[in-house]
C-alpha cells in the first residue's frame, strides 16, 4: 500500500534510528556519543571485526564505511529483517506510537493483483518442474544431464521444462481457476488483437525461473536446446512484477552467500551462475541478458562495496568491461568501487569450472583489476605518445574521466593517481622548475641531475624506443644503454657491488663487451683488487679493456646519465642503480619466459600454451614500454621505473 510521505515522516522523527537500529546491533561504546546522538557498531550487513557502521539520530540515517551500505527506518528493516515496505512501515509507527492511516482500496486492491500474479507465476514454475521430471521431458532432462547440471543443482535452481505445445500451461492454470487476463499480465501467453487465440509463450524450452529478493518467481528464461530456433533464450516480457533492468539473477542467494564469502561476482549469463553454484560459488549473479544497468549495480552495491564484475577474455567482453567500467565510475564513492575480471579468450566461467575446475575461477578472480586500471589500460593501451600534442591528449581524456565522478574526495583521488600515472608513464618533472644549465651540467651533488623529461622533451615514440630496446638488439651492436648504465655505475661507485653483490656477480648482460667488462671487475675484485674505483679501472686497463670502458663511459655521458659517472653523489648513483637492474631483471627474466613459451607452443599447440604465451607477451611489452620510455627521458629517480 501507499502511505502519504508526511505520515512517513511523522514516524522517521518521532523514533530515533538508533532505536530501530539498536534492536539488531551492539553499540561500540568507546566510539559512541549517546549524547550527540551519533552511534558506532560493527556493520550487521557485511560482518566485520572493528566499528566502521555510523548511525546518526539527528539525520535518521545509518552508514556502513566498510561496506557502503546506508538508509533510513525503512531501509535497515526491509535489508536486513528482509521486512516489506508496509510491515516495515508498520513496525516503526508501533513504535512511534502512532496509528496506521487509513487504507487506500484502490492501493490494496493493486497490491491483491500483484499478490496473485506471483501465485501464478508459482504454479507456473511447479508445472514447468513437472513436466521436466515427467515423459515429455526425457530429452530436457538428457540435455541437463549433458551440460553437466546434477540433479540437486536443477533442482535448487528449480529448473523446468515447458513442452512443446500451445496450450499445455495455458490449460493447466485454467484448471487451477486462473483468469486469461492473469496469465498475460505474468508474460506467459501470448496475446493481442490479431491473435485470435491466446497461446503458451515458452515452448519446447528449459526454464530457468527467475527470483525477486525475497525469492518469489517472476519472471522465466526460456533456453531452446537445439541450436536452430532463432532465439537461444526467450525471457519475459516486462510485466508489474518483472523489470529486467532492476533484477539480478540469483540474487537472494547471492545476498545470503555474502555472509560467508564476503563479495559478489557478476558473471553474464544463467548457465554461467548455476554451473558456479555448482561448483561451490553461490555469491554469484547475472543481469538478464543485456548489459548491467545502473540499478543492477546498485543493486550489487547494497551487497557489497567492491563486487568484482568479470567479463569473456574476448573483444567484445572486453568492450562490455569498458561500458561497466563507465557506468561505475560516476557513482564510486569513498570505499565503494568495483573491480574486472577478463575470463580466458573463448571461455564462459561456465566452461572454464566444467573443465578447468573451481581453483581456474578462483584465478581469474585473484587478478581481477581495479577500476582505474581498466580505464587506464583503455585509454593508454597502443598508444603512441610521442608529441606533446598527443601527451596533452591523454591528460585531457583523463581528466574528462575523472571529472565524471560525482563523489568530491574521491575525484581528487583519481585525478591525482591519474597525474601520478601520466608521470611516471612520461618520465615527467612537471612541479620542479627547471634551472638555467640543467641539461648539461654534471651533477655537482645530491639531487642536482636532470630528471625526467625535462632534460629530453618529447624526443621519443614508444614504438621507435621499442626497436631500439636491448631486448630485441643483438649481441655485439649498439652498446644497451641500460646495460651500459649498470657496469658503469657499478665501476664508479664500487660499494655498489658490495651492497648488492649476489646480484652483481649473477648479472645477466646481453651485450659482449659489457661482459668483457663485468668479468674483468669480478675477476679483479677475486684476485684482491682494493674495492676503489681506481683500483678497478687499473685493472680493466691491465685486461686492455680501455677501450671498451671509455666507449661505455662516453654513451653515459652523452645520455646524461649522470648518476653513473664518477662524480656522482653515492645515493644518487644508488637509486638509479637499483632502478636499472629491477627493471634490467624483470626484463631478461621474461625474456627468457617468451622464449620458452614461443618453444612450447611450438612442440605442443594447446590452446593453454597459447594462452600463456600471450600473457607473456603483454607483460614483455609492458617492461620494453616503461624501458624505452626510462630510457627516452632519462633515467630519473623515482617514478620513471616503477612498473604501470
Ligand atoms: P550467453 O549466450 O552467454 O548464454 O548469454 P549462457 O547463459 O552462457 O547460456 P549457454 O551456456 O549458451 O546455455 C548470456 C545471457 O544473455 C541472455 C541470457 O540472460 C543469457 O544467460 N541472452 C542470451 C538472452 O536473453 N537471449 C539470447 O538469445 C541469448
Ligand atoms: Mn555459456
Amino acid at each position: 500500500m501507499r502511505f502519504p510521505p508526511s505520515f512517513l515522516d511523522e514516524i522517521r522523527d518521532r523514533v530515533p534510528i538508533s532505536s530501530v537500529v539498536g534492536q539488531r546491533v551492539n553499540w561500540d561504546r568507546r566510539k559512541t556519543n549517546v549524547q550527540r546522538g551519533d552511534y558506532w557498531a560493527c556493520c550487521p550487513f557485511h560482518g566485520e571485526k572493528t566499528p566502521s557502521f555510523h548511525c546518526e539520530d539527528r539525520k535518521g540515517r545509518y552508514h556502513c564505511f566498510g561496506c557502503g551500505v546506508s538508509g533510513d527506518h525503512f531501509r535497515f528493516l526491509t535489508e536486513l529483517d528482509g521486512l516489506s515496505f508496509p510491515e516495515a512501515v508498520e513496525r516503526v509507527a508501533d513504535m512511534a506510537g502512532v496509528p496506521m492511516p487509513a487504507r487506500d482500496p484502490e492501493a490494496e486492491k493493486r497490491e491483491k493483483q500483484r499478490a496473485t500474479l506471483h501465485e501464478v507465476m508459482e504454479l507456473a514454475t511447479r508445472f514447468f518442474q513437472d513436466q521436466l521430471q515427467s515423459s515429455a521431458g526425457a530429452r530436457a532432462r538428457a540435455y541437463l544431464r549433458d551440460r553437466g547440471l546434477t540433479p540437486a543443482t536443477q533442482q535448487s535452481f528449480r529448473l523446468g521444462f515447458a513442452p512443446d505445445s500451445r496450450n499445455a500451461l495455458k490449460e493447466y492454470l485454467a484448471a487451477k481457476g486462473v483468469e486469461k487476463g492473469q496469465m498475460e499480465a505474468c508474460g506467459l501467453t501470448y496475446f493481442g488483437p490479431d491473435v485470435p487465440v491466446s497461446y503458451d509463450r515458452f515452448r519446447d524450452r528449459i526454464m530457468f525461473p527467475i527470483l525477486d529478493p525475497k525469492e518469489r518467481v517472476i519472471a522465466f528464461g526460456g533456453r531452446a536446446m537445439s541450436s536452430d530456433v532463432s532465439a537461444k533464450y526467450l525471457n519475459s516480457p516486462e510485466t508489474d512484477l518483472f523489470h529486467k533492468g532492476n533484477v539480478l539473477y540469483n540474487h537472494a542467494r547471492a545476498r545470503r552467500a555474502i555472509q560467508k564469502d564476503g563479495t559478489v561476482f557478476a558473471v553474464e549469463g544463467y548457465m554461467d551462475v548455476i554451473a558456479l553454484a555448482q561448483a561451490g560459488f553461490e555469491n554469484v549473479v547475472a543481469p538478464l541478458g543485456t548489459a548491467l544497468t545502473e540499478n543492477q549495480l546498485d543493486l550489487l552495491w547494497r551487497m557489497t562495496s567492491e563486487p568484482v564484475l568479470c567479463f569473456d577474455g574476448d573483444k567484445a567482453g572486453l568492450k562490455a568491461a569498458w561500458r561497466a567500467a563507465d557506468l561505475a565510475l560516476p557513482a564510486i564513492e569513498p570505499g565503494r568501487s568495483a573491480r574486472f575480471a577478463l575470463l580466458p579468450e573463448g571461455q564462459d566461467p561456465d566452461d572454464l569450472v566444467r573443465n578447468e575446475g573451481p581453483d581456474a575461477f578462483r584465478a581469474v578472480l585473484a587478478e581481477a583489476r581495479p577500476l582505474a586500471d581498466m580505464l587506464w589500460q583503455r585509454e593508454t593501451a597502443g598508444g603512441v605518445f610521442d608529441t606533446p600534442e598527443r601527451k596533452a591528449e591523454l591528460e585531457k581524456t583523463l581528466r574528462e574521466l575523472t571529472s565524471r565522478i560525482r563523489d568530491e574526495s574521491v575525484r581528487f583521488h583519481y585525478t591525482q593517481e591519474m597525474r601520478d600515472r601520466v608521470h611516471s608513464f612520461f618520465g615527467s618533472t612537471r612541479g620542479r622548475p627547471a634551472r638555467p644549465g640543467d641539461r648539461d651540467r654534471p651533477p655537482g651533488g645530491r639531487g642536482q641531475w636532470p630528471r625526467g623529461g625535462a632534460a629530453t622533451p618529447g624526443r621519443l615514440t614508444i614504438s621507435e624506443s621499442l626497436m631500439r630496446s636491448s631486448l630485441v638488439r643483438k649481441a655485439g651492436g649498439v652498446l644497451p644503454l641500460r646495460e651500459t648504465v649498470l657496469v658503469v655505475t657499478l665501476i664508479n661507485h664500487p660499494d655498489l657491488i658490495d651492497t648488492h653483490f649476489e646480484e652483481v656477480e649473477t648479472l645477466d648482460l646481453a651485450h659482449a663487451d659489457l661482459n668483457r667488462l663485468h668479468s674483468a671487475v669480478i675477476d679483479a675484485l677475486a684476485h684482491g683488487a682494493a674495492h676503489e674505483r681506481q683500483a678497478i679501472v687499473e685493472a680493466l686497463q691491465q685486461a686492455g679493456l680501455a677501450d671498451c670502458w671509455q666507449r661505455c663511459v662516453d654513451l653515459v655521458r652523452k645520455a646524461r646519465q649522470w648518476p653513473a659517472l664518477e662524480d656522482a653523489a653515492a645515493e644518487d648513483a644508488r637509486e638509479a642503480f637499483s632502478q636499472a637492474l629491477h627493471l634490467h631483471r624483470s626484463a631478461r627474466t621474461l625474456h627468457r619466459e617468451l622464449k620458452a613459451a614461443e618453444a612450447a607452443l611450438a612442440t605442443n599447440p594447446t590452446d593453454e600454451n597459447y594462452r600463456h604465451l600471450v600473457e607473456i607477451q603483454a607483460q614483455f611489452r609492458d617492461v620494453q614500454a616503461t624501458e624505452a620510455l626510462v630510457e627516452g627521458f632519462g633515467v630519473s629517480s623515482g617514478r620513471a621505473g616503477r612498473s604501470f
